[in-house]
């Protein structure tokens, strides 16, 4: 149990480690690649060393430690059968992506998973790698654990991708690097583009609607890269520094990609005092500065269409919207009920043990204005789910009373840093 007292107010500078989804991305790019990647600032998290102790499972030689790795690609399908089952843990982007590259191998592979994520659906991939002649098996459930084959028909495609997921997205394409004809993927909402970003893919914008080309044409090649700090894990600060007193934080040499630091323009809108400096690029990724200082905040209305860009943040973007004058509501995000747990049924609960009025909806939740003083200290549940845990220590930051968090361990799925962070920057 980790327990948090309210503050006066942050001040300081912070530095985050790598962002996940690029580091993900990197680490697989790289042990495909045939010869040496040199990767600094790699994420800490839990998840991207699932995905790193997959690869070596796979024969990738990959040395050196606290962030900066060297990874020696095996080449077009040139790594080794494994010996076990591959673990993936906590993380969804692991399992979905290497789903997608591991149809394409000429041997059998058998994915599992912790107990989170093997409930969350694995249909959403299996669909379009099917359709691309896959042989997946996943569970009776359709979830992890997942045994792929090696299939003697396999095909381009073109999908319109159902539900706007960049983990979808990037499992068709990590697939359709081995093939010679191009597959197309069209996205009518937008999702993150990490994937087409450092593979350089062709996109097109055709009325309204993304389309992404990939074929072995795009297949990656070694290089070398710090990936940006992780504007996902600094939200958490940035609402922290916006609501509290006497405020002023400097986050530096994050990723300013617009499709993950939307929220940071949200929050502007809300009237939050954010000044973005970007000071440049790593492998198509901008990177830069952010200044956050306390601001008084309003809510206001988020469009559907921005919901697939905060979906990381949304849980703290909750927490942030008690505060700011007016009643909050959001709608469009049933994706929440499949993350690391059901984000909604977690925060309805957590919000009601503070005392909140909170009403649940399919697709998100409202609470009515004001912040409930009930003069005892609320104990939360992080349902093993690091966004949760970090988004209610938070809330308990911000309380009179303070707050309890059960389950804390699991914000190393993200961030192992995030106490550590927090004692440099308290006042
Ligand atoms: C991710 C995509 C998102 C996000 C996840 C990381 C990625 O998931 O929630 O934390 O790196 O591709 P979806 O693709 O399910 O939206």
């Amino acid at each position: 149990m980790e327990s948090f007292k309210k503050i006066s107010g942050v001040q300081g500078e912070l530095e985050y480690r790598g962002d996940k989804s690029i580091s993900h991305r990197a680490v697989i790019f790289a042990a495909m690649a045939d010869g040496v990647s040199r990767i600094q600032n790699l994420s800490f998290s839990e998840d991207v060393g699932s995905t790193r102790a997959i690869f070596k499972q796979l024969g990738v030689e990959i040395t050196g430690g606290k962030g900066t790795y060297e990874i020696k690609g095996r080449g077009f399908k040139g790594c080794q059968a494994p010996a076990g089952e591959l673990y993936a843990g906590n993380s969804g982007t692991t399992a979905r992506l290497l789903a997608g590259y591991f149809i394409q191998q000429d041997f059998p592979t058998v994915l599992t998973g912790d107990e989170s994520l093997s409930k969350r659906p694995m249909k959403r991939i299996i669909d379009p790698l099917a359709l691309m002649g896959g042989n997946l098996q996943p569970n009776e459930a359709n979830c992890l654990p997942m045994k792929i084959s090696p299939s003697d028909h396999l095909k381009p495609i073109s999908y319109l991708l159902p539900i706007p997921s960049a983990q979808i997205k990037s499992a068709i394409v990590l697939s359709a690097l081995h093939m010679e004809e191009p597959t197309t993927i069209t996205e009518s909402l937008q999702s993150r583009n990490h994937t087409e970003i450092m593979l350089e893919l062709p996109v097109k914008t055709v009325e309204s609607q993304t389309v992404i080309t990939a074929s072995r044409a795009n297949y990656p090649k070694p290089f070398e890269m710090t990936v940006p700090g992780d504007v996902s894990s600094a939200a958490f600060f940035v609402v922290l520094a916006l609501l509290s007193e006497n405020s002023e934080l400097v986050i530096k040499n994050v990723s300013l990609n617009p499709q993950r630091s939307h929220y940071l323009t949200l929050l502007q809108k809300m009237g939050g005092d954010i000044q973005i400096e970007k000071t440049g690029s790593s492998l198509h990724e901008p990177v830069g500065n952010v200044i956050v200082r306390s601001s008084k905040l309003k809510n206001i209305f988020i469009p559907g269409g921005s919901v697939p860009l905060i979906i990381d943040e949304l849980p703290i973007l909750i927490i942030c919207g008690l505060f700011a004058e007016g009643d909050f509501e959001i709608h469009h995000a049933a994706e929440l009920r499949v993350k690391e747990s059901d984000r909604i049924a977690s925060m309805v609960h957590n919000l009601r043990a503070a005392g909140f009025e909170v009403e649940e909806f399919p697709d998100g939740l409202a609470v009515p204005d004001g912040i409930p003083e009930t003069g005892t200290t609320p104990v939360f549940d992080s349902f093993g789910d690091h966004r949760i845990a970090m988004a209610f220590a938070i809330l308990s930051l911000l309380l009179k009373d303070g707050g309890k968090i059960d389950n804390f361990g699991c914000v190393n799925i993200s961030n192992p840093e995030f106490l550590k962070q927090l004692n440099i920057i308290i006042r």
